[in-house]
């Protein structure tokens, strides 16, 4: 019988992101970033959230950083704050932003937990927005890896583990789409679908410059990560045929073909570049070594997927629709799809060949529609349901001897889900916003008993 048991070292986390869970945005000399702003832009968020209080995460990080070792959590990943750290976007370092996360890293350390840390989760300064459209601009990779070098040259001797950049996707063509309602910030409709590429292109020239800082900022040797959502393509059934469409379309699929092929393989894949045609971003010589950096781990967030089966088209294969009644968790995107974790690790190792490269899974979770009972308890058996079955297909990659080293849960608590505001519920730990009460939902224990027992239980 499978007993899902894990490797020993591997890694079991939570992930947070700044803005998400920390509040206090005029503090401390935090500037805006464009989710301030989005925020504050009637008709943005949903009920008029906005990130102003979140979990207050910045007062109570000492509180939230007791449950999570009481988790048996050894590893965390969280973002840092472009705004905080330097306000303006360019010029000045603010101190003030640094001590936060130096307290916040202290107080991890103290409880025997790792840092991972983010070094952007979409929170661009607000200045970089108005003086030239933040990653409309290739200037704002330069002014990225300036900020990187001001944080990595004065956290690196307590931070080793690095992550560039959080979806470039999302940020960039979700806050830039054309021809789409954008659900991100800034929430500007560029004029066409190829500077909405040059966004995204813009991002990866900012992690290849942010690699190189990190590097050479850190004052001793450190891991250097890129987090994509890929977009994973899930074979309809695992016979041949369908599998090598499924590769295939892992190339066209959602951005992939500009994104993380490119950052992984030096390239953007002719297949996505044919299929853009006019629309393809402008590259610059040299651009693409600057974007192929070393790395050493991948990062993967993988929530759900796309199924695909062979297809006498031109192209060999076809995307399936989901049909109507398809089980769903609470996002209109979030259809349950556990093979996508496995299926996510494998394109990276075989369809894009980098089986050399570590791969974590950075985030992976579900919103479900909690309710504190009348014992005070939040019981999400349904979140149970779904984390199971995922973490089961992280096992299977693992044991199919995939390069999968760890699985971060997103998210230690519920938070500020961006457009959805706090009504979508993502976290283990339910928040209650008016008291700012934590509470472990069933599914913190159910982690907790995995975690202790390396297995999936
Ligand atoms: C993002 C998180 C977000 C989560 C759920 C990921 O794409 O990195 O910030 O909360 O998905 O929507």
């Amino acid at each position: 019988m499978l007993d899902y048991q894990f490797p020993e070292n591997f890694i079991w986390g939570v992930a947070t992101a700044a803005y998400q869970i920390e509040g206090a945005v005029e503090e401390d000399g935090r500037q805006p970033s464009v989710w301030d702003t989005f925020c504050a832009t009637p008709g943005r968020i949903l009920n008029g959230d906005t990130g102003a209080i979140a979990c207050d995460h910045y007062h109570r990080y000492e509180a939230d950083i007791k449950l999570m070792a009481s988790l048996g959590i050894k590893h965390y990943r969280f973002s840092i704050a472009w705004s905080r750290i330097i306000p303006d976007g360019r010029g000045t370092v603010n101190e003030a932003g640094i001590d936060f996360y130096k307290r916040l890293v202290d107080c991890l350390q103290g409880h025997d937990i790792t840092p991972h840390a983010t070094l952007f989760h979409w929170d661009s300064p607000q200045a970089l927005e108005d003086l030239y459209g933040s990653w409309q601009s290739r200037e704002i990779a330069k002014d990225y890896a300036d900020y990187v070098t001001a944080v990595v040259s004065r956290l690196g001797d307590r931070i080793t583990h690095w992550m560039t950049i959080n979806e470039i996707a999302c940020f960039t063509h979700m806050g830039y789409g054309f021809g789409v309602d954008p659900p991100h910030a800034p929430g500007k409709r560029v004029s066409s679908k190829k500077e909405v590429w040059q966004t995204s292109h813009h991002a990866l020239l900012a992690h290849g410059l942010g690699c190189q800082a990190i590097r050479a900022a850190s004052p001793v040797k450190c891991s250097v990560a890129l987090v994509d959502n890929i977009a994973v393509t899930v074979p309809i059934n695992e016979s041949p045929i369908h599998i090598a469409a499924a590769k295939s379309a892992f190339h066209t699929c959602g951005q992939n073909g500009g994104i993380i092929f490119p950052a992984l393989t030096g390239a953007y894949s002719p297949a996505m570049l044919e299929l853009l045609g006019q629309d393809a971003p402008d590259i610059h010589s040299g651009d693409l070594e600057t974007i192929h950096q070393p790395l050493d781990a991948i990062g993967l967030n993988i929530y759900t997927g796309t199924y695909v089966r062979a297809a006498n088209t031109q192209l060999g294969y076809e995307f399936l629709n989901f049909p109507q009644g398809y089980p769903r968790m609470h996002m209109p995107w979030l259809h349950i799809l556990p093979e996508s974790i496995y299926w996510g690790i494998r394109h990276i190792s075989e369809t894009l060949g980098r089986n050399d490269l570590p791969a974590f899974i950075t985030e992976n979770g579900c919103a479900a529609q909690d309710e504190v009972n009348v014992n005070g308890e939040v019981i999400d058996t349904d979140r149970i349901m779904y984390l199971r079955q995922y973490i089961r297909a992280a096992h299977r990659a693992v044991a199919e001897g995939y390069p999968l080293k760890g699985y971060f849960l997103w998210s230690f608590m519920d938070n500020f889900e961006w457009a959805w505001g706090y009504d979508r519920r993502f976290g283990i730990t339910y928040v209650d916003y008016s008291t700012q009460k934590r509470i472990p939902k069933a599914s913190f224990e159910w982690y907790d008993e995995c975690i202790r027992n390396n297995r999936v239980v």
